[in-house]
């Protein structure tokens, strides 16, 4: 007997709910709690760019060998480029090392196991955060502190207090920064900002960590990597962790990639060596089909170009639903219109939210995070209906 003591452990905030979801009956009900982009119809259709590369790769598949343990080649230079812009991948490229991740989410382990290993333990998440970043870091084994970012109250970032407490962050500390579309709020520094918080890292000797999971739901692929490339000219040292999940659809592939800017190639070569040793003792090396075909489309300039459009109208999707739902809600609603990406936070208790789903069949994320994912016209009227009953107004 070996496994009589062991517990239950917590359901996931997020796939948790998807199970109470698919059990609901109700024909009416609506999921506004996933961060996997659906259409209008709120279908999850494959993008044709990349439906197209995987007819074409075909051959390639077939390979059956390993990939290097840092990856796919061709798809590091392909992604490194579309992260941090070519002009910068080309003229740092020979101090960045990059390696693919299982997602977005292995890159961030990587990525932390690294830091814990040669940097440092202590990491710090802005309040509010994705909720899986606690557990990633604490799983390799860094102690994570939280510093303010939000103001729930107004609905907006509290810069204030966000350069208050990096101040007196101690050296060396590991700062978790949402390169574009804040995850849970929405809410996203300006580039004044990032100027200024980057210059204040660099003064307290902070250590950035860059996540980067929504590259083209923002403003545009070219605006949302500007904060990466504010923070490498300034000249700093850091990790950025790419998914490709979402601007490619690839959620089931485990696509992603682990940056690391270092000083110079000696130290790119030995940050590699180590980060490789962490891939092979966790999984080896990466799986290649989902890699191949991102790599087919950004190296194929029609592909390419196709791709880009159809994430310009996902996100011009996600705009106007955010338009549409900003428009029939009253003043308190009204931060909603300027913040980026999939998601925002409601100011509503987790009796509110409790409401929502039992009276109505809504689901949001217990911390009141409202994705617009699920949101089209059909639901648009009652989404509101419910919002304005539970939330007053
Ligand atoms: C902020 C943030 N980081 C990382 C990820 C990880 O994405 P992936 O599915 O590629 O692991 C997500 C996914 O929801 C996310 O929202």
């Amino acid at each position: 007997m070996f496994f009589h003591g062991v517990a239950e452990g917590p359901p996931d905030p997020v796939f948790g709910l998807g199970g109470a979801f698919q059990a609901d009956v109700r024909p009416e009900k609506v999921s506004l709690f996933i961060g996997i982009y659906r259409d209008e119809e709120l279908k999850a259709t494959p993008m044709a760019a990349l439906a197209q590369a995987k007819s074409q790769i075909q051959k390639d598949d077939l390979l059956a060998d390993y990939l290097p343990m840092d990856g796919y080649p061709p798809f590091l230079q392909a992604v490194g480029a579309l992260a941090f812009g070519e002009e910068l991948w080309r003229g740092a490229g020979e101090r960045i090392y990059a390696a693919q991740a299982v997602g977005g989410t292995g890159a961030l382990r990587v990525g932390a196991e690294f830091l814990a290993q040669e940097v440092s333990r202590d990491f710090t998440v802005s309040h509010l955060t994705w909720p899986n970043h606690r557990q990633i870091f604490e799983r390799a084994g860094c102690r994570v502190e939280t510093h303010p970012y939000y103001d729930g109250q107004k609905g907006r970032l509290d810069f204030a207090a966000w350069v208050g407490a990096l101040r007196k962050l101690p050296p060396k500390t590991v700062v978790i920064l949402h390169t574009c579309c804040h995850n849970p709020t929405g809410c996203d520094p300006t580039l004044q900002h990032w100027e200024e918080i980057s210059s204040l890292m660099l003064e307290k000797n902070l250590f950035p960590f860059f996540d980067f999971a929504y590259q083209g739901f923002g403003e545009g692929i070219e605006k949302d990597r500007l904060p990466i490339q504010i923070f490498l000219k300034a000249g700093h040292e850091m990790l950025v962790a790419y998914s490709c999940s979402k601007n490619f659809g690839l959620y089931s592939q485990r696509v992603g990639a682990l940056f690391a800017v270092t000083s110079n190639p000696v130290e790119k070569s030995r940050v590699g060596s180590q980060v490789k040793r962490i891939i092979r003792a966790l999984y080896s090396n990466p799986p290649a089909h989902g890699a191949r075909m991102v790599a087919h489309v950004l190296t194929h300039s029609a592909l390419a170009q196709e791709w880009r459009s159809e994430l310009g109208r996902m996100q011009g999707r996600l705009s106007s639903m955010r338009e549409a739902l900003v428009q029939k809600l009253p003043e308190e609603y009204q931060f909603l219109r300027n913040l980026k990406g999939m998601f925002g936070c409601l100011n509503f208790s987790v009796e509110q939210v409790r409401r929502l789903k039992e009276q109505f069949g809504i689901y949001l994320l217990e911390n009141g995070r409202l994705s617009l994912v699920g949101l089209n016209h059909k639901n648009m009227d009652r989404v509101v209906h419910a919002l304005l009953t539970v939330g007053g107004s």
